[in-house]
């Protein structure tokens, strides 16, 4: 995608993708008079389930919240789920690596929660750009790990 177009991704989503079922949330959300909340999802190991939480916790959140998901992974998994859904969901999906946009999560209008998906690398620039965003870190870790400790 040419530069000056990717560029404009975010900015684009909000103006053109809000869902119809997003529109109808803003007299329900008692977010909707605030900034709007950034939670990001993130976990340095690979493999833990961040992608899955991030999905359920958009779907989730949308049943009383407009919520933009934020694919920040390289890898996009869940626009790759969320292309090959045959389910409607109620909340919207941008795909955005580019750590210069990301660190203009604040910015984004229309929506009373941003989640955001990011890739299993604590070095990653665009993790570095989300996480100053952030009003909560959701840190998935699966309990078997600890479970299965002996010492
Ligand atoms: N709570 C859970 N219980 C059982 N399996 C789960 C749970 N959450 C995720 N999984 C499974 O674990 C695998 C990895 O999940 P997911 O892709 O969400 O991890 P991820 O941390 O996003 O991975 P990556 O680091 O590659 O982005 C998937 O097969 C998913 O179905
Ligand atoms: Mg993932």
């Amino acid at each position: 995608m040419p530069m000056d177009q990717r560029n404009t991704a975010i900015v684009a989503a909000q103006k053109s993708s809000p869902s119809t079922s997003n529109s109808s949330k803003q007299s329900q959300s008692k977010l909707s008079s605030q900034p709007h909340n950034v939670l990001v999802v993130l976990n340095g190991k690979g493999g833990v389930g961040k992608t899955t939480t991030a999905v359920n916790l958009a779907e989730t959140l949308a049943e009383n919240h407009r919520v933009l998901l934020v694919d920040a992974d390289p890898q996009g998994s869940a626009t790759w789920w969320m292309e090959r859904s045959d389910k409607s969901v109620g909340f919207d999906l941008v795909r955005e690596t580019n750590p210069t946009l990301l660190s203009d999560l604040r910015k984004i209008e229309n929506y009373d929660v941003v989640v955001v998906d990011t890739p299993p690398a604590l070095d990653s620039d665009a993790l570095a750009a989300v996480v100053p965003a952030a009003d909560y870190v959701v840190l998935p870790t699966p309990l078997r790990r600890w479970i299965s400790r002996t010492d």
